[in-house]
């Protein structure tokens, strides 16, 4: 585009200057034919003498014939020397300009000098001539040239800035609806449900909004009806079990009593068993719940040394069926933390029996420390750990890692939603928890909390005791919440 703009400019160039020398031309000819009719010679003279001297140094000389006392004396103003030159009219050079009929244009040398040479006959006898110098033509040339490149240049920069800015204007109006869309489909991605964007115009990116929105509502829908169905199927199935449970429990002490060994070893295998079912059943159930945001919560300042002290008291006794141990270790004044004790336990049931499920020889250790303002809570074993490439993916749904219970030496089936009923339920207490893990050292599930407002937390947890309490027996029993109720290690 420039580049034929610059071949234009330059060929427009070249016919405007011919053009000139043709108008100097024709001007010298039109004062000559005025002052041959009065013959007015030093008129004539004194015209080419100014226009030579206003087109200097291009205009090298003006010249005419002039039918003087009709001797038909020719002459020439040469401004090189500031001179009148009287020239023979037998000359060569004379005789080629007075056989002219018409404007010639010619090249010649003078004086070592390169001319353009523009003449034309006028009137009768008269001739009319000029000698360009063709240096001083070409350096005019190339001076407006380079003019015209450095105008082009700026006016390029201005063009291409005012096009960028454009461009990113109005790509950035195509792409903000598009950035939209997708950071709505990473919500639902993420799980989040209902998520709408604006759909602006009726073009393609306004209709697409359109279908996202009626995608995004179906997947809502679709999500509440699983989740209604979940939790209509596994309430269904709770009585059953429970009574199944009671039954084979029954069945197991009466095999006690007739010392029917065989029955017993089935009676067991169906309390085992109904017992996974109905922990899997209160899984899915809280779940749902806590998805759905139906999970209640009862928030307040939470004395978080007596829970940890329980918790590590009620499940001394299956640690030590594996022969491990759990213990707590908790500062002898703690402040108060902001949870819902029941929703805590549940967690802190979750995460010692994956300790106490996925550790072989060693222990756990609850502990609890103020790590940057925040009541934090540590629960540490020495078990089979778990790879790097895991840790991210650990509390998602469903996911049990083959090579953790590769290493456990009796494993026990899970059903892969303990961590991710943790995780939901510590950010619905807006805390948040991660885990610290290494292949055959040990696991570390950490979460944070925060405190109470001092007002709230005027009275402080405190022991009399020193900083550790280990296995003290609790003083109101541990609630029956459903993970720790029958999970078995
Ligand atoms: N303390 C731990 N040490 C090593 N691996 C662990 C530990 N806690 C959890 N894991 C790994 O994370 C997986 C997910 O744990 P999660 O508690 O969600 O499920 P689960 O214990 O297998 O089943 P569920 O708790 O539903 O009965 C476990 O299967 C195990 O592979
Ligand atoms: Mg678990």
């Amino acid at each position: 585009m420039m580049a034929s703009l610059f071949v234009y400019e330059k060929k427009r160039l070249r016919e405007d200057m011919a053009q000139e020398q043709v108008e100097d031309l024709n001007k010298l000819a039109r004062v000559c034919e005025d002052t041959m009719i009065v013959f007015d010679e030093p008129a004539l003279l004194k015209y080419a003498r100014s226009l030579v001297e206003l087109s200097a140094p291009k205009l090298l000389y003006a010249g005419f014939i002039y039918p003087v006392d009709q001797s038909g004396v020719s002459w020439v103003w040469r401004h090189n020397n500031n001179r009148i030159v009287y020239m023979d009219p037998l000359s060569a050079d004379v005789q080629a300009v007075m056989g002219a009929h018409e404007m010639n244009r010619r090249t010649l040398w003078m004086d070592g000098e390169k001319i353009v040479e523009l003449f034309r006959p006028v009137g009768k006898y008269g001739y009319v001539r000029l000698g360009y110098s063709q240096r001083v033509v070409d350096q005019i040339f190339r001076q407006t040239i380079a003019k015209s490149i450095q105008r082009f240049s700026v006016v390029g920069l201005i063009s291409i800035a005012f096009g960028l800015v454009l461009a990113n204007f109005f790509s950035a109006a195509m792409s903000r609806p598009i950035l939209k869309l997708k950071e709505a489909a990473d919500a639902i991605a993420h799980g989040k449900k209902g998520v709408h964007v604006v759909a602006v115009g009726r073009d393609e990116l306004g209709q697409l909004s359109g279908t996202f929105n009626h995608m995004s509502d179906e997947l809502a829908k679709l999500d509440r009806l699983k989740d209604d169905f979940m939790s209509h199927v596994t309430h269904e199935l709770r009585s059953p079990l429970t009574s199944i449970i009671a039954t084979a429990e029954l069945m197991s002490e009466m095999s006690k009593v007739n010392n029917d060994a065989k029955l017993r070893r089935s009676v067991d295998r169906l309390i085992f068993g109904s017992e996974r079912l109905n922990r899997l059943v209160d899984n899915i159930l809280d779940l749902t719940r806590l998805e759905a945001g139906k999970m209640p919560f009862d928030i307040r300042p939470v004395d978080f040394r007596t829970v940890l002290t329980e918790m590590a008291d009620f499940f001394e006794p299956r640690a030590m069926e594996k022969g491990l141990t759990v213990r707590a270790v908790v500062p002898s004044e703690f402040p108060l933390v902001l949870a819902d004790a029941e929703r805590i336990r549940q967690v802190l049931s979750n995460l010692i029996y994956n300790a106490i499920k996925f550790t072989n020889k060693g222990g756990v250790t609850l502990r609890l420390h103020n790590r940057n303002g925040m009541a934090t809570v540590e629960v540490q074993d020495t078990g089979v750990g778990i790879a790097a490439s895991n840790l991210k993916t650990v509390f998602e749904k469903f996911e049990c890692l083959k090579q953790t219970s590769d290493r456990v030496e009796k494993p026990v089936p899970g059903s892969g939603l303990g961590l991710n009923i943790v995780l939901n339920s510590i950010k619905a207490q807006n805390g948040k928890i991660w885990v610290e893990s290494e292949l055959d050292k040990g696991s570390s599930f950490i979460f944070q909390l925060p405190f109470a407002p001092a007002e709230k937390s005027a009275v402080t947890a405190s022991a009399p005791s020193g900083t550790v309490a280990v296995a003290v027996p609790p003083t109101t029993p541990v609630p029956a919440f459903s993970a720790a109720r029958s999970q078995r290690v």
